[in-house]
C-alpha cells in the first residue's frame, strides 16, 4: 500500500534569526535587482576592476611561491607538494610573507605567530566577533553607516551592533565616548569598536591623522579593543598614505584585519588578521596570543585556509617585493581616474541642483551622494528599469534614518565611458525625482 508523501519542509521562522534579519535580507534583495538588470550600468557592485586579470599570472604566482620555498627556504619538491596538497596549519602557511608585506606597505611590526590567514576578511571579522561574544550583554560598536559584512557577522555571532555617527573624518569620537558610557550604564559590555579608517565602505571617507590618534587615546582611556579593517588602504589617490591605527598603536589595542581581495586575487579569498594581544589565564598573561584562540575557532569553521589559494597570494607578494602598493600601480591609477571622473561628472551634471551634494573621497571605491528625495529600493528598481543604472541606497548600511536621502556610487568596476554614460542616466533619475518632489 502506497502512503501519500508529504514533502518535508522547514519553517524559515524556525531557523537562525539572522535568516529573517532585515539587514541580511536587504543585501539579497539588492543582489536580485542587479541580477534582473544585467545590462544596466552598475554603480552598485563593489568588486575590483577586472581589466588587468591575466590567466597565466595565476600559474606564475604559484611557480614563484614554489621557487621561493625551494631556494629561499631550502624545501624539497616533495615537501612543497605536501605543503600545497595536504591539510595545513590552521594559522596559515604565508604568515611570514604577510608579516614582511605589513612591514613594507603599512609599517606594522607583526610576528608571524600573531597572524591568522583567513578565508577573506569576512572570516577574520567573524572569528574576532565570535571569540569576543561570550555573554548576552556583549556588544560591538561600529560607525553608522557601516560595512554589511560587519553587520552580518555580528548577527551570526548574536552580538548587537551599536552605531556611532560619522563625520568627514570618520567615527565621531565624542559620540563614541557617549555611546560607550550609555551602553555600560545600561549593563552592556562593549567588546570592541570596528572601524575602517581608510576609504570606508560605504561612506568613502578616511580618518585624519589627528582623528586616528584621538581614537587610540579613547581606546586606551576606555580599555577598548579596536578592530581595524583596511580593505582599501592601498588605493589612495594622492601619494600621501596615512598610517594605520595598528602602526600607531603602542598599547596593543588594535586587532588588524586585512584582505587581499582588492589588492591580490579576489577569487583566492585570502584575508588575515593580526591579533597579538596576550591572553591571560587567571590573571596571568603570556599563556597565548589572541591569534591562537581565534585559530581554535577557525579549526572548527574552515579548518585551514586553502594552501593553494595562499600560495597564489604568497607568489604575488614575493613577485612584487612584498608590496601590494607596488603591485597595484595600474589599479590605483584606474581607480583614481575613475573617482576623479565621477566627482567631475557629478559637478557637471548635478552641481546646480539645490539639495544635491556629494562627498569628496581621496581614494577607495565609493562616493556618497545626498539628494532632496528619499532613496529606497523602489527608486532603485525604477532607475534600473527606466534608466538602466544601478546604485545602492545608503539606508541599507544604516541602523538609523540618517541615510534615507543618500545613495552610494561605486566606481571600481567601470570604464571611463561607462562612468560618463552612467552619470548621464543617474542625472536623469535625479532630475526626474526632484521634479516630482
Ligand atoms: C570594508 C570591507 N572589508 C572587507 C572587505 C573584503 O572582504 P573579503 O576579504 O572577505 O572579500 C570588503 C569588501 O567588500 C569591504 O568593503
Amino acid at each position: 500500500v502506497e502512503h501519500p508523501v508529504t514533502p518535508f519542509s522547514i519553517d524559515r521562522g524556525s531557523l537562525h534569526a539572522s535568516l529573517t534579519d532585515t539587514a541580511m535580507e536587504s543585501m539579497n534583495l539588492l543582489n536580485q535587482v542587479a541580477e534582473r538588470y544585467p545590462k544596466a550600468i552598475s554603480f552598485a557592485a563593489g568588486r575590483p576592476f577586472e581589466g588587468f586579470y591575466e590567466l597565466e599570472q595565476v600559474h606564475e604566482y604559484l611557480r614563484v611561491f614554489c621557487e621561493h620555498l625551494r631556494t629561499g627556504q631550502g624545501l624539497t619538491d616533495r615537501e612543497i607538494a605536501r605543503m600545497l596538497y595536504q591539510y595545513g596549519p590552521t594559522k596559515g602557511i604565508i604568515n611570514d610573507l604577510i608579516a614582511r608585506y605589513l612591514a613594507v606597505d603599512e609599517r606594522i611590526t607583526a610576528e608571524p605567530r600573531s597572524i591568522v590567514v583567513t578565508v577573506g576578511a569576512q572570516e577574520a571579522i567573524y572569528l574576532a566577533l565570535r571569540a569576543l561574544r561570550a555573554e548576552q550583554r556583549d556588544a560591538v560598536v561600529a560607525p553608522d553607516p557601516t560595512y554589511v559584512g560587519l553587520t552580518g557577522a555580528a548577527r551570526l555571532a548574536e552580538m548587537p551592533v551599536l552605531g556611532v555617527p560619522v563625520g568627514e573624518d570618520g567615527i565621531d569620537r565624542d559620540e563614541l565616548v557617549a555611546v560607550l558610557r550609555r551602553a555600560r550604564a545600561s549593563g552592556l559590555r562593549i567588546r570592541a569598536c570596528y572601524v575602517t579608517p581608510d576609504f570606508a565602505n560605504p561612506a568613502g571617507l578616511s580618518m585624519t591623522l589627528e582623528s586616528r590618534r584621538q581614537l587610540l587615546e579613547i581606546a586606551e582611556a576606555e580599555q577598548l579593543l579596536l578592530i581595524e579593517d583596511n580593505a582599501y588602504g592601498a588605493f589612495r589617490s594622492s601619494d600621501r598614505r596615512l598610517p594605520t591605527l595598528k602602526s600607531l598603536d603602542r598599547a596593543g589595542h588594535v586587532v588588524y584585519v586585512g584582505s587581499f581581495a582588492k589588492t591580490g586575487v579576489p577569487g583566492a579569498r585570502i584575508g588575515y588578521l593580526v591579533a597579538d594581544q596576550e591572553i591571560a589565564v587567571d590573571g596571568v598573561g603570556g599563556a597565548a596570543l589572541l591569534a591562537d584562540e581565534l585559530a581554535k575557532i577557525k579549526s572548527m569553521l574552515t579548518v585551514n585556509t586553502p594552501p593553494i589559494a595562499q600560495a597564489v597570494i604568497g607568489g604575488k607578494l614575493v613577485s612584487n617585493g612584498f608590496s601590494m602598493v607596488a603591485a597595484n600601480e595600474r589599479e590605483r591609477a584606474a581607480y583614481t581616474r575613475n573617482l576623479q571622473r565621477a566627482l567631475d561628472g557629478l559637478r557637471g551634471r548635478l552641481g546646480a541642483i539645490p539639495g544635491v551634494s556629494w562627498n569628496q573621497p581621496d581614494g577607495g571605491f565609493f562616493v556618497v551622494v545626498t539628494v532632496p528625495f528619499p532613496v529606497d529600493d523602489r527608486l532603485l528598481e525604477h532607475a534600473a528599469d527606466h534608466h538602466g543604472v544601478l546604485f545602492t541606497p545608503m539606508r541599507h548600511f544604516h541602523s538609523t534614518r540618517a541615510g534615507d536621502h543618500q545613495l552610494r556610487l561605486s566606481i571600481s568596476t567601470l570604464t571611463v565611458d561607462q562612468i560618463e554614460q552612467g552619470l548621464d542616466r543617474l542625472a536623469a533619475v535625479v532630475r526626474e525625482a526632484v521634479g516630482a518632489v
